[in-house]
């Protein structure tokens, strides 16, 4: 965080959808549930209440079950939702109050939008689509390419600025998203469930991506998820949402440490068995294999080759016999002896489709990287105890 100057600061805000609101209103505060008022009323409590204090520079998380309110609040950040009630300011000017040029002005230079779904426009390539917030604001062709160019760069595309939209994979595609958010150079980056369409590993590539953006950039950046791991991860506050209420605002120590209640406690314990990435997704091919019958000699040259200190043991079919290391292969070499006679045939093993959590124990233990096999004994792959470790942060 760069300072701890406010800058988004929202003051009791509410949001109700629906006729009958002064009702709705009134029997909520009388202290009856979202669920209850809108059987009674009709109306939708989208939003109640909501106080927060937004810093410059700071990445802040809002996270919430599906209804909670969070993309409500966040299209309240650029008016796209007008507030029932409740004041949101920003660097201390009160935009309910912006006539319509004040707020193409707040929208087009200072808050950036990118959105889940990409919202790219098919039939321009990368480049018109990065530069097309500049064209709208009139910025000259010269003056808007090479600042798209600069951020098509940033988020790592660069080379592919005309190709076409369709030829990109969905990550590609939301690295295009947060150019465009980017080329327009604003202050706030909102982002409502960015990366939620993408798989997991690419997923965790682009929260990646996010956090080296932000340490170029300095933006703040609001951020919306339904993952706590995600949350925790990217964010330097969290701020978690029930039933358009703010339940609890803190750090990811301070949530975790003290949750404010059962249900912030239950999206904390939600953390870990969220975690659905599997052995496959993660394990990569061994460079050293030997098998049985190979020459001790070929054993180190393999290793030495590689620059690794442990080679993994195959006979026929891939199937995984043991491990020998390099100090072993160079003992049998030296007293001629051979692989099975220095083989280690007690190797930590797992399989493909294993949950990634329910290796942890192993990880913790394992002197060489894990074997992953399949059902015929087969080696598939490996996985490092520092890969397994790192992939649970
Ligand atoms: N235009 C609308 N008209 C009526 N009700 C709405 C409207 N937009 C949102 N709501 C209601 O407001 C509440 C909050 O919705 P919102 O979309 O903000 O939730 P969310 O936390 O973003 O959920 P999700 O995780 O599914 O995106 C929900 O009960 C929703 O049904
Ligand atoms: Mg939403």
């Amino acid at each position: 965080m760069e300072n701890n100057k406010s800058l988004l600061n929202v003051k009791s805000v509410s949001k109700l959808y629906g006729i009958d609101k002064n009702k709705a209103i009134k029997i909520k505060k009388e202290g009856k549930g979202k669920d209850e008022i809108y059987k009674e009323t009709g109306v939708t409590i989208a939003l109640w209440d909501v106080s927060l204090d937004i810093k410059k520079g700071e990445t802040f998380v809002i996270i919430g079950l599906s209804g909670s309110g969070k993309s409500t609040l966040v299209r309240c950040f650029n008016l796209l939702n007008k507030p029932t009630s409740g004041e949101i300011y920003y660097n201390g000017k009160d935009i309910g109050s912006f006539d319509k040029k004040e707020l193409n002005n707040y929208r087009r230079n200072e808050i950036s939008m990118v959105f889940q779904q990409f919202g790219l426009m098919s039939h321009r390539d990368v480049l018109g689509n990065v530069e097309y917030g500049l064209e709208v604001k009139g910025i000259p062709k010269a003056k808007r390419h090479t600042k798209a160019i600069e951020m098509i760069s940033m988020v790592g595309l660069q080379g592919y600025e005309h190709e076409p939209i369709s030829s990109l994979s969905g990550g590609m595609k939301q690295r295009v998203g947060i150019a465009r958010a980017l080329a327009n150079d604003p202050e706030v980056l909102l982002m409502d469930e960015p990366f939620s369409a993408l798989d997991p590993l690419v997923r965790k590539d682009m929260q990646f991506e996010l956090l080296t953006i932000k340490e170029k950039l300095n933006k703040t950046i609001i951020f919306i998820t339904h993952d706590i791991n995600e949350a925790f991860k990217i964010g330097d506050r969290v701020a978690i949402m029930k039933d358009g209420e703010i339940i609890q605002v803190a750090t990811p120590e301070e949530m975790s440490e003290n949750p404010a209640d059962d249900y912030v406690k239950q999206f904390i314990d939600s953390a870990d068995k969220t975690q659905v990435i599997s052995v496959k997704n993660v394990m990569i091919t061994p460079n050293s294999i030997v098998r049985l019958k190979d020459s001790p000699n070929f054993a180190i040259s393999t290793m030495k080759a590689n620059g690794v200190s442990s080679a993994y043991v195959v006979q026929d079919k891939m199937r995984l016999q043991g491990v020998i290391t390099i100090d072993d292969a160079i003992r049998a070499n030296r007293e001629g002896l051979s692989i099975s006679d220095v083989i280690i045939h007690d190797v930590n093993t797992t399989t493909p489709d294993t949950i990634l959590t329910d290796i942890i124990p192993m990880a913790t233990k394992t002197r060489f990287p894990i074997a992953v096999v399949d059902e015929t004994g087969a080696l598939k792959g490996i996985i490092s105890r520092a890969q397994v470790l790192s992939s649970m942060l």
